[in-house]
């Protein structure tokens, strides 16, 4: 195979239809010869779209212009900002309005979750987690089976790879829940693996877990915006993500939750409550009880912070409008290609692809492991000498996100040769 630069150049004069790279401000470039940064960490922190800016001046000048009438008055009104982005949340997750709402940080959404969803008794109290979960969720479950009076130690059960694989097999999650699940309370697993980019197979797993009496919850960091969902259709107990990676809605922006219907109408279940999660029509009445609402937004507590939302609006209307299958198309052949020029340039060097081959086991990331070098290291000169932004993962991975809606053939191109031409001259 021969993949010069003119036929990175090439395929992004083709494949436009459901690039929106110009709709985005792409970084300028740190070191190389190009302008503009190769930016492959969408996967960490999405790029800014040109319209955030507007919808954020728009929410600046109405708050000037109404101030506190602007909470009814402003063009979307703040006391129900949250509805608005109720719709396109939705179907970018597979669900039904109702079983989803957009509030807090995903941590926060992991934890008011577990406190409905993680029920344990002394017979069965484990919670399911992937080995090399993200350490935030690993902390999180062990403060709730701690919470709950139980040893996170030997609660939590870390499910490891084969031995001398890099991913966990979905069929070995289903496995495992066969065998052991009669002791799980709940599953919570990422669907896209932050570390690996290995995409677990959700429908096998979730039914797996549920016939096995457990509550099955999704970590969709790494999947929302990123590969297509089904959450309702799968019966996916509960999800939660967060909108600062594929989603491009800025640091820290607004988290997701997902609680099937089948939850929904469920009043014996433990929940935290605050003014936003009674009844909008009763609400201002100022009772001292909750009039309880029969959908995900009665998981809210607070009202909603306007400008940690905008953003997460204008993004999921571009989600919308592009269409998440297109952008899933488009991220297979971006990744695909990336794969391809790697695959030419690495050779014998001490440099692997760690990611899953299998195009439908991965989202848009290839983790590339190298044996030799200081992954911190390369990546910063990657940045510093080639203009190609990646991120380091100790102890051994850099992460190549081919984020579809702005990353283009020739990212994939310059982000190939920068991470082999640093490697070789690692240490020099
Ligand atoms: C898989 C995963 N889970 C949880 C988190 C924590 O997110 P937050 O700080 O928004 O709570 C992250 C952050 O990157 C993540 O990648």
């Amino acid at each position: 195979m021969d993949l010069p630069e003119s036929r990175a150049r090439a395929l992004d004069a083709e494949d436009v239809e459901h690039s929106r790279r110009g709709a985005f401000l792409i970084p300028p470039a740190e070191g190389g010869p190009y302008p503009e940064s190769a930016y492959l960490a969408g996967n960490s922190l999405g790029l800014q779209a040109r319209k955030i800016r507007e919808r954020l001046d728009e929410v600046l000048r109405e708050w000037h212009s109404w101030a506190v009438e602007g909470h009814t008055e402003a063009q979307r009104p703040w006391v129900s900002y949250h509805a608005l982005l109720r719709e396109p949340a939705a179907t970018l997750v597979g669900a039904l309005p109702s079983e989803v709402v957009s509030m807090n940080s995903l941590t926060v959404n992991l934890h008011l979750m577990m406190i409905s969803f993680y029920r344990p008794t002394p017979e069965r109290h484990a919670i399911v987690v992937e080995d090399t979960t993200f350490p935030s969720d690993s902390y999180a479950v062990r403060s709730q089976a701690a919470f709950h009076g139980f040893d996170p130690d030997t609660a939590v059960v870390r499910l490891e790879p084969r031995t001398g694989e890099n991913g966990l097999r979905s069929e070995d999650v289903v496995a495992f829940l066969e065998r052991e699940g009669h002791r799980v309370a709940l599953v919570l697993l990422g669907a896209v693996n932050y570390y690996s980019g290995e995409h677990l197979d959700m429908a096998s797993i979730t039914k797996a877990g549920r016939a096995a009496g457990a509550v099955v919850g999704w970590d969709l960091a790494h999947a929302a915006g990123n590969v297509p969902l089904r959450l309702h259709d799968w019966g996916v107990d509960w999800a939660a993500w967060c909108t600062y990676k594929y989603l491009n809605s800025g640091p820290g922006s607004i988290a997701g939750a997902f609680v099937h219907e089948r939850h929904l109408a469920d009043r014996s279940l433990p929940k935290l409550a605050g003014w936003w999660s009674t009844d909008p029509e009763t609400r201002f009445l100022m009772r001292p009880t909750v009039d309880p609402v029969d959908t995900a937004d009665s998981w809210q507590l607070s009202n909603p912070p306007i400008f940690a939302m905008a953003p997460v609006l204008a993004s999921l209307e571009m989600f919308a409008e592009v269409g998440m299958d297109n952008l899933r198309e488009r991220s297979l052949r971006l990744t695909g290609y990336l794969e391809s020029v790697l695959g030419e340039l690495i050779g014998d060097r001490p440099i692997s692809i760690i990611t899953p081959r299998d195009p439908g086991r991965r989202g848009t990331q290839l983790s590339v492991r190298l044996q030799e070098a200081s992954v911190r290291e390369v990546c910063t000169r990657m940045r510093l000498e080639h203009g190609v932004v990646a991120d380091a993962r100790d102890p051994d991975v850099i992460r190549l996100a081919p984020a579809p809606l702005y990353v283009s053939y020739h990212d994939c191109w310059r982000a190939a040769h920068a991470l082999v031409e640093v490697v070789d001259n690692s240490g020099r």
